[in-house]
């Protein structure tokens, strides 16, 4: 027997209107309101979309509550452990985990993608040296579409392959060349005998006069950190990219939009912000101080790195990417870092706390990834850029999948107006 269709039942008024309720496979029903204006002449109410499904999508599931995080089904922690990132990179492109051919396949068009046009040096040169990388990636980033015209006609299927291949090979190449210009230092070619994650630590760290040989573990912490950022459903900056392509934009400039959503320090930016926090404590006694702060209402002041909107249980990707800052922290031989100390002792006494306890507040991703990329090496500045790099497959994946569904509609929110009823214009003289 079939099931019976759902339905919800709202009155306004004297009009009664039967909403269909959508079953996921995953995750709380979904109630159908697309007929919600047409009918009964309301919009809904939802600033920050907190009960809002903006789409449908097979790519990935989030239970907050539970700290569950799912790509195509597989639970995070198996693919952070087993897999690697450019596998990850197949996974949620093309939805199921490729066979060995298929991989090597993969990861050999990637590799052979990864210089950008030569001619984009000079359009690098043309930003000031103390330029954050993140400007500047949101520049360059945008400006691909100047110089890849035979990939940004997105009605073809073979174009959009061929930009997100682009924009995934890329990315590495575009971050640590915004880097090593924000030093003064020459840009480094990409490898292609070296792995992704590899290759970009080499890129970054690497000079003419000493080449840079990269240790395995750290190369396998960076593609940890690249995995765990690859996608997470509908956040601010993949709503961004997916708002940004409903109109029909080109894929660099949707990349380029979710790079510049990204940077916010209540997203992405707040690896960078968690760092120089940490740095403002200085030492863990201080930390009581800013822990009354956060606590403060009339401070706007939050703790960095901790709470999530949609995790109110440990981020599942903070538990892996804790035991990577065990990993490298011994490595680096800082474990008995100041900063890292502070941290150590601001997690404890945050998990302690009762406030934090209350609103389900835990440390996120940005929280243990920061400790980890200022162990190898990179400056604060670089934190954000490399989750933008990281988070670009997902992006492109969710692209892929708006535009793969035929009745995709330009995104267009409505508002509730709270301004000045029509009144008559006054003359400047009359005012
Ligand atoms: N420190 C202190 N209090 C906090 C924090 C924090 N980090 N985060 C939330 N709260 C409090 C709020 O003051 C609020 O208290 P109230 O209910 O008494 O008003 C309550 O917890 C809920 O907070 P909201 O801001 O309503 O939660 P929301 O889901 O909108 O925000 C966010 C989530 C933006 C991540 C928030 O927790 C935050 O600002 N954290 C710090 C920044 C950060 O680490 N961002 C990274 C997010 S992960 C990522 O992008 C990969």
């Amino acid at each position: 027997m079939a099931d019976t269709p759902k339905t919800a039942t709202l009155t306004i008024g004297d009009t009664t209107l039967d909403l269909p309720i959508h079953s996921p496979t995953l995750g709380p029903d979904v109630l159908d309101i697309r007929k919600l204006y047409a009918q009964g002449k309301v919009f809904t109410y939802d600033p920050g979309f907190t009960s809002t499904a903006a789409c449908d999508s097979a790519i990935t599931y989030i239970d907050g509550d539970e700290g569950v995080l799912l790509h195509y089904g597989y639970p995070i922690d198996q693919l952070a452990g087993k897999s690697h990132y450019l596998e990850v990179c197949y996974l949620l492109l093309y939805g199921a985990l490729p066979s060995a051919a298929e991989l090597e396949h993969f990861e050999t068009t990637i590799t052979r993608h990864t210089m950008i046009h030569e001619q984009m040096h000079n359009f690098f040169r043309g930003f000031r040296r103390d330029a954050h990388p993140m400007a500047t990636m949101v520049g360059v980033v945008g400006a691909m579409s100047a110089f890849y015209h035979d990939s940004t006609d997105i009605s073809d299927a073979q174009q959009r392959e061929v930009a997100s291949h682009r924009l995934i090979a890329k990315m590495p190449t575009i971050a640590a060349m915004a880097y090593k210009y924000s030093i003064g230092q020459p840009f480094v070619y990409p490898r292609n005998d070296l792995d992704y994650a590899a290759n970009f630590l080499h890129m970054c760290f690497s000079v003419p006069a000493e080449d840079y040989v990269v240790d395995p573990i750290l190369a396998r912490a960076m593609d940890r950190i690249f995995t765990l950022h690859a996608d997470h459903e509908q956040n601010a900056s993949t709503s961004t990219v997916r708002l940004a392509s409903s109109s029909g934009a080109n894929p660099f400039a949707c990349i380029a939009a979710g790079i510049a959503c990204l940077w916010g320090p209540a997203h992405g930016g707040a690896n960078q912000a968690c760092l120089e926090m940490l740095k403002e404590i200085g030492t863990p006694d201080r930390i009581p101080e800013f822990i009354a702060r956060a606590k403060d209402k009339n401070d706007p002041f939050r703790l960095m790195g901790f709470g999530h909107r949609v995790y109110k249980n440990f981020d599942p990707r903070a538990t892996v990417m804790k035991q990577s800052a065990d990993e490298v922290l011994e490595l680096m031989g800082v474990e008995d870092n100041p900063l890292l100390q502070v941290a150590k002792e601001l997690e404890k006494a945050a998990l302690e706390d009762p406030y934090f306890a209350e609103k389900k507040l835990f440390p996120n991703v940005d929280f243990y990834s920061g400790i980890i990329l200022e162990a190898m090496g990179f400056p604060t500045s670089m934190f954000t850029p490399i989750f933008a790099l990281s988070r670009t497959v997902g992006w492109i994946s969710q692209w892929k999948e708006q535009l793969s569904d035929p009745a995709h509609k330009i995104g267009r929110p409505r508002q509730l107006y709270t301004g000045p009823t029509q009144r008559d214009y006054v003359d400047v003289e009359n005012r």
